[in-house]
């Protein structure tokens, strides 16, 4: 066993070595100035933990894998890092992107990104309202609206400017309450599928989310990358409550999904001939996370000593060829912390929850959430992946541009 660990290890080092030529010689220049993100819980570094909310993840094992605290629990809503943690940091960001609802995110703390996502937030204002409290997108830019004024404090206004629009990244990954925390929560929420067709809803999301990104391009965001919306149908609370079998989905909400992820695409190559000087990126996480559960045992990372998941590797190559099986997943469907059902699915991660021995192998850590080492995975794809997963460029190109 350790021999073939070994074994499987070498050959990894050979092919990084085969996708990465030299070194840090694939760009020019490896350091990003400030990474922006917008967005929901797959992102939330904290923000909710200053906010009166039922969506909160700021209690323990959440963060069990997070190595700059210590593993102590910071609001994120998975064991480890999330993709937006993941991605700021390949692409040279030396701090995680600080929570812009943090007393002590001012001053210098803000150079390097600030982080407005929050838990249960979404395009639309009435998203969420489940949870009491949780920023929508609206106010997350109108927060950024403040940041962008601190920055021009901080640098001087024509410094800001050239650091906001050249040197750093905008990333939004939202829409996913959107359709599970309202749409398709029409009594407790404002009842919009009572009164709307799917169509006249996600037409709604369009609109608003064209006035919302052409807002941060006001205040001189140039770079964007946004997020689909993922197969919310295949997640364990949908296939708990929905009494699923193992490898079924739940059709109303992909169904949801896609048809919001080709309106999506749409806009993005709307704003990209409407907007001059700006780039918006597609990141087909639909796809991705698709391709994940269903091969889920043909993917894997690397983990092992005592720095878990510290190889931010993944035994695929970059056209979502799996290279090796092994140490694949072993489940797509359980949650790794949580309760309920056959899938753990009902009951939020959190003190008195059951949790898996087997972390690194579990595609979703708790009913909504996917693991650290789905994080990783997806991360890898959208910095290095192809135009099947990120265009018109990926997320490496898009720093160096
Ligand atoms: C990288 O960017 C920084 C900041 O704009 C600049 O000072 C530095 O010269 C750049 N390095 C290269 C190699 O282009
Ligand atoms: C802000 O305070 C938190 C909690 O004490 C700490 O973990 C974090 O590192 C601080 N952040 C900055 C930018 O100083
Ligand atoms: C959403 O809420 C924000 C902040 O309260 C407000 O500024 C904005 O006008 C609202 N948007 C809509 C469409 O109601
Ligand atoms: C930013 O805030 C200022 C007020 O300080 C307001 O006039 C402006 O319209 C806001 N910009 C955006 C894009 O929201």
């Amino acid at each position: 066993m350790a021999m073939m660990k070994a074994w499987s290890f070498g050959l990894v080092l050979l092919l990084l070595s085969f996708y990465y030529p030299v070194n840090g010689a694939d760009n020019k220049n490896s350091s990003l100035g400030a990474s922006f993100i917008f967005g929901d819980s797959l992102v939330d570094a904290g923000n909710n933990n200053y906010l009166p909310t039922l969506s909160r993840a700021n209690i323990p094992p959440n963060g069990i894998d997070f190595r700059a605290s210590g593993g102590n629990p910071t609001g994120r809503d998975t064991n480890g890092r999330t993709i937006g943690d993941i991605v700021g940091e390949e692409l040279g960001v030396p701090n995680y992107a600080v929570p812009y609802l943090a007393p002590n995110s001012t001053g210098k703390a803000i150079l390097y990104g600030v982080n407005y996502a929050s838990g249960g937030g979404g395009i639309m204002n009435a998203t969420g309202r489940i949870f009491v409290n949780r920023l929508g997108l609206d106010i997350q830019i109108d927060f950024f609206n403040n940041t962008r004024k601190q920055f021009d404090t901080l640098l001087g206004s024509s410094k800001a400017k050239d650091y906001i629009s050249k040197r750093s990244i905008f990333s939004v990954t939202i829409g996913a309450n959107d359709f599970l925390n309202n749409y398709l929560l029409p009594v407790l929420s404002v009842g919009a599928r009572i009164s709307q067709s799917p169509d006249g809803f996600i037409d709604d999301m369009i609109t608003h989310l064209r006035n919302q990104l052409t807002r941060l391009y006001q205040l001189d965001a140039r770079k964007f990358v946004v997020g689909n919306v993922g197969p919310i149908g295949c997640i364990p609370y949908q296939k708990t409550i929905n009494q699923l079998n193992e490898n079924e989905c739940v059709d109303l909400a992909n169904k949801l999904a896609i048809q919001y992820n080709g309106r999506l695409k749409d806009l993005l190559t709307e704003l990209n001939g409407k907007l001059p000087g700006a780039i918006f990126v597609h990141a087909n996480v639909y796809d991705l996370v698709m391709d994940l559960i269903v091969n889920y045992k043909k993917y894997g990372i690397i983990s092992g000593g005592s720095n878990r998941f510290s190889a931010s590797v993944t035994f695929f190559d970059y056209s979502l060829k799996p290279i090796f099986f092994h140490v694949g997943f072993t489940t797509a469907s359980k949650a790794c912390c949580g309760n309920g059902g056959q899938f753990a699915g009902i009951i939020p991660c959190g003190p008195t929850s059951s949790m898996c021995d087997d972390r690194e192998k579990h595609v979703f850590w708790d009913p909504y959430h996917p693991s650290e080492a789905a994080n990783l995975i997806i991360a890898q794809q959208l910095l290095n992946g192809n135009t099947k997963v990120i265009s018109p460029v990926n997320l490496k190109q898009l720093r160096n541009l």
